[in-house]
């Protein structure tokens, strides 16, 4: 594949995007984008500052002293936050359930769309998000729209807390993934949808590596 094409993988909470893009970006020796990443920084940014995450002036007022830094690394995507690595951090509860009111406001989208923008200025990029095919890359070559159960989610998120040694309600989990899949798909500015030309990918009964291969096998098509 000569051709360096764009990537854009939406979806819901916990559908597999990151997991299954970074093995598309791996196989396919492009750079994965996180764009998650970026607003559970600015969000973990916002929570420290003590703001009102429902206030767009008070989020946005922190924008222009922001720096936030994606640096791909053979172990994933390494996050700096004015300089500082939070890698960690930002995937606390506290971050994921504050992140959806942060990144409802016009103006944290705007400018977070315009790096993204100039992040996959290059091509050869998989970005995963909610608003990448509709917003971030409309005129990318491949869009895929992945989705599983929201049971299958939150099972899957499940087995992520125990495997970090901690345990979770299931139940808890899955309410608190609709929650968020709601805000994000009912928010006026750039809201979750499957864009009109996304392949849809339904991972529910799919492996990680069975949903990489049927995007590999769609992005050939792309570039021959
Ligand atoms: O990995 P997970 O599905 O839990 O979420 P994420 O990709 O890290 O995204 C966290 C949150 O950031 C989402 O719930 C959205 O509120 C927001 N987001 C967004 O609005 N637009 C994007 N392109 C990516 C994330
Ligand atoms: O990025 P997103 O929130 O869409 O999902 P993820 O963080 O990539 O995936 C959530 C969890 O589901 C991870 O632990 C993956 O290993 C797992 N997963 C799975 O078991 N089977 C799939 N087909 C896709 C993801």
């Amino acid at each position: 594949m000569d051709k360096k094409i764009r990537i854009a993988i939406d979806g819901p909470a916990a559908a597999g995007k990151s997991t299954i893009a970074k093995l598309v970006a791996g196989r396919l020796g492009y750079t994965y984008i996180d764009t998650g990443a970026m607003y559970r920084a600015l969000t973990h940014k916002a929570i420290g500052a003590g703001v009102d995450l429902e206030e767009a002036g008070e989020v946005e007022a922190l924008l222009p002293g922001t720096q936030i830094i994606l640096e791909p690394g053979a172990e994933g995507q390494t996050v700096l936050l004015d300089g500082e690595d939070v890698t960690g951090v930002i995937r606390t509860s506290a971050v994921t359930n504050g992140v959806s009111a942060v990144s409802a406001h016009a103006g944290v989208r705007a400018y977070m769309v315009a790096e993204q923008r100039r992040m996959a200025r290059e091509g050869g990029v998989v970005m995963d998000g909610r608003d990448i095919g509709t917003a971030v890359l409309p005129d990318a070559e491949l869009k895929v729209f992945m989705t599983a159960t929201v049971e299958e989610r939150a099972r899957r998120r499940h087995l992520e807390n125990l495997a970090r040694g901690f345990d979770s309600d299931l139940g808890e989990l899955a309410r608190e993934i609709a929650i968020r899949d709601k805000k994000d798909s009912e928010r006026p500015v750039s809201p979750l949808v499957r864009a009109r030309d996304a392949v849809l990918l339904d991972t529910t009964d799919m492996t990680i590596e069975d949903a990489a291969d049927a995007i590999i096998r769609l992005a050939g098509e792309k570039v021959d």
